[in-house]
């Protein structure tokens, strides 16, 4: 299911996008719940400023730290942050507004013992087995690679979030690793923006080594939804099918997953 497939298709610089085709992956357009949206307005700009980048799918995937709480916890605050997200929503879209749908999990820091956890089943994104997972900011130990595998052994899609946010830590192999168990990687939007980042990113991109891509989203001001700028550099260096395949993938694998605002 995920794949090495070489993503490039001679049409580079051509524009496929240009409606509601992208997936966004990772965001926190989720009010009140962490360090994202600060109200119901904020995440209603958010999801306007993402559909006019051709955004037509988000996934809400507020930070679920398990030092700082307990899943029991977090439900019912995410739950609440739903309602409130779901209600302005469904009122701005009877006023003709066009705002992406919505989905919904978790990005969920890990925690040794992860993969024999009962809580993760409630954290996939809503309707699906794909679990955002953030890894450890340090190189990872044979532990920490071990229950990204072992959820995947259990069923479950564990999805690396931002990997480009970790990679300058790691052990050379450790992408083919993980590709070769089946582990999904996000990269970050900001990542194709970079100068540092930029060249090592799209190469993922041509070798296929990316299943989602996230605008990691927080707010209005300093972490905006950036996703169009991303997919402008991959189209324009490695073509506009490679997006349009990317994000076809992308959508298909939410298929499944419930719509909840
Ligand atoms: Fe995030």
């Amino acid at each position: 299911m995920f794949f090495t497939r070489k993503r490039t298709d001679g049409r580079e610089g051509q524009k496929f996008c240009d409606a509601t085709d992208l997936v966004d992956l990772h965001s926190h357009i989720l009010p009140h719940i962490d360090d994202g949206s600060d109200s119901v307005g904020e995440s209603l700009e958010m999801l306007r400023c993402s559909y006019a980048q051709g955004v037509g799918k988000i996934v809400a995937t507020p930070h679920f730290y398990p030092n700082m709480t307990n899943p029991v916890d977090f439900l019912e605050r995410r739950s609440r942050a739903v309602e409130a997200l779901a209600a302005a929503v469904a009122e701005r879209r009877a006023l003709g507004e066009k705002i992406p749908n919505v989905y919904l999990g978790a990005e969920v820091a890990y925690f040794d013992g992860i993969s024999r956890s009962a809580a993760v089943f409630d954290l996939c994104i809503q309707g699906t087995k794909l679990l955002l997972v953030e890894m450890p900011f340090e190189r990872w130990s044979e532990t920490n690679i071990g229950e990204l595998i072992s959820l995947k052994a259990k069923g479950f899609q564990p999805i690396v979030a931002h990997y480009d946010r970790y990679w300058s830590y790691q052990e050379k192999d450790l992408l083919d690793r993980l590709l070769e168990s089946g582990i999904a990687i996000q990269l970050n939007a900001e990542a194709f923006l970079r100068f540092g980042t930029k060249r090592q990113a799209l190469g993922m991109i041509s070798a296929g080594a990316v299943s989602f891509l996230g605008s990691d989203c927080h707010n209005m001001t300093t972490r905006m939804p950036n996703l169009s700028s991303a997919v402008n550099a991959i189209e324009k260096s490695l073509g506009c099918g490679c997006v349009e395949e990317l994000m076809a993938d992308a959508a298909k694998e939410l298929d499944a997953a419930e719509v909840i605002a």
